[in-house]
């Protein structure tokens, strides 16, 4: 008698998420065993945030969308919870997959672990212990919520098992952001992002803020846009702008100058494709400060901490504060090159892993 298929739902909502799912579709598509479903709380709703990157990664559309939009943290995390709810309890899945550490991931882990449908959380254990950042509680109570901890770093799990999870339920997976980046390397390299923009290799600039930190108070906003434009004035600096960020830098009034190119987001190969050849990243994202530290290229993060220090310790990442002079400082002088793909078990295979685990009981520790 052949045995029924276990039932495996991943939410996902905002735009660092869907790199995380990417590799996991695929993985579980390749297992008989496996009925893995989707649902997109639709946190992150715009054609550019959502459907453009989905589509670049490959992922079949959502089997389920909760049209959740914008709102205030309550509003959002309890309307994701709302409408999830009903969801797990028809589904009663095995698990319940939940990614990174947005608001949609901790809206889910909270349903599902109230239903007593098991969590795994893929990036599990990153702490920057700033709990000012909405990401901080979400990752916090999203681990304590979960069955299954996937970390992407020695770090992580020096996290949790500090923090008293048990070692079992702990499992080093590696950094599953990277298997998408390995995947459509290749495929972006070929898109020619750099050429088409009409830059030269390594000569030019890749700029993304969209913490309210950076850009919701107008002063540390008008600071960054300085700095950046005393850079564009000899090279050539693109800066695809989240809708938070295009919103306040308009009721600023700014206009760029020099070289400074304003952008409306851009798809994930196109990012991809353009990170990869440029000479320096300024971020305040969490993902590219990964995907640089991979591909090798210089990474300036505006923020006070992160919570993946293997960026900057084995990766090309330091961090600057919000300001003028500091910014400008640290890419005259910051830039420092490394190899990339040297941090543990980033390497492309964490999705199989994580499959392993949680299909064939393997441990990584
Ligand atoms: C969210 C995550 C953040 C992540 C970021 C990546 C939380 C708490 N934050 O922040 O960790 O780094 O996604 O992008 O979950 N908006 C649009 N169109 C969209 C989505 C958002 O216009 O498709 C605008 C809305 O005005 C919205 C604002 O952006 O109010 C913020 O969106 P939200 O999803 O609340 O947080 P992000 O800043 O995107």
């Amino acid at each position: 008698m052949t045995q029924s298929p276990q039932r495996i739902v991943s939410v996902v909502g905002a735009r660092p998420n869907f790199m995380k799912l990417a590799p996991l579709v695929r993985a579980f598509a390749a297992r008989a065993d496996v009925q893995h479903v989707i649902v997109h709380t639709g946190q992150h709703y715009d054609r550019e945030m959502s459907e453009d990157v989905l589509r670049d990664l490959d992922v079949p559309p959502a089997d389920y969308n909760l049209d959740v939009g914008s709102g205030t943290h309550a509003q959002q995390t309890a309307g994701i919870m709302l409408r999830f709810e009903p969801i797990c309890e028809a589904l009663r899945p095995q698990f319940v997959l939940v990614y990174g550490d947005v608001n949609s991931t901790v809206a889910v882990a909270l349903v599902a672990a109230k239903l007593c449908v098991p969590v795994a959380h893929v990036e599990a254990g990153l702490r920057s212990r700033d709990w000012s950042m909405p990401e901080e509680i979400n990752r916090v109570v999203t681990d304590r919520l979960s069955a299954l901890l996937f970390a992407p770093s020695r770090d992580a799990v020096d996290n949790l098992t500090a923090e008293g999870v048990p070692a079992d339920r702990i499992h080093f997976v590696g950094n599953i952001m990277i298997d998408s980046l390995v995947r459509l390397l290749p495929a972006a390299r070929r898109m020619g992002a750099r050429a088409r923009h009409g830059l030269r290799e390594g000569g030019y600039i890749v700029v993304t803020l969209h913490r309210p930190s950076n850009v919701d108070s107008p002063e540390t906003l008008k600071e960054l846009l300085s700095a950046l434009s005393v850079l564009a004035a000899d090279t050539p600096v693109l800066f695809p702008m989240h809708p938070r960020t295009r919103a306040r830098v308009r009721t600023l009034g700014f206009r760029p100058t020099g070289q400074l190119r304003l952008l409306d987001p851009i798809s994930y190969l196109e990012m991809l494709s353009l990170v990869a050849s440029s000479r320096l990243v300024i971020t305040d994202s969490g993902g590219l400060q990964e995907e640089t530290t991979f591909l090798g290229v210089p990474c300036l993060t505006v923020r006070p901490n992160t919570e993946r220090p293997v960026t900057c310790t084995l990766g090309t990442n330091r961090l600057v504060a919000p300001r003028r002079d500091a910014l400008l400082d640290a890419a005259r002088n910051g830039i420092h090159l490394r190899s990339g793909g040297q941090v543990e078990r980033w390497d492309g295979k964490t999705a199989e892993r994580i499959v392993a685990v949680l299909c064939d009981g393997e441990r990584f520790e």
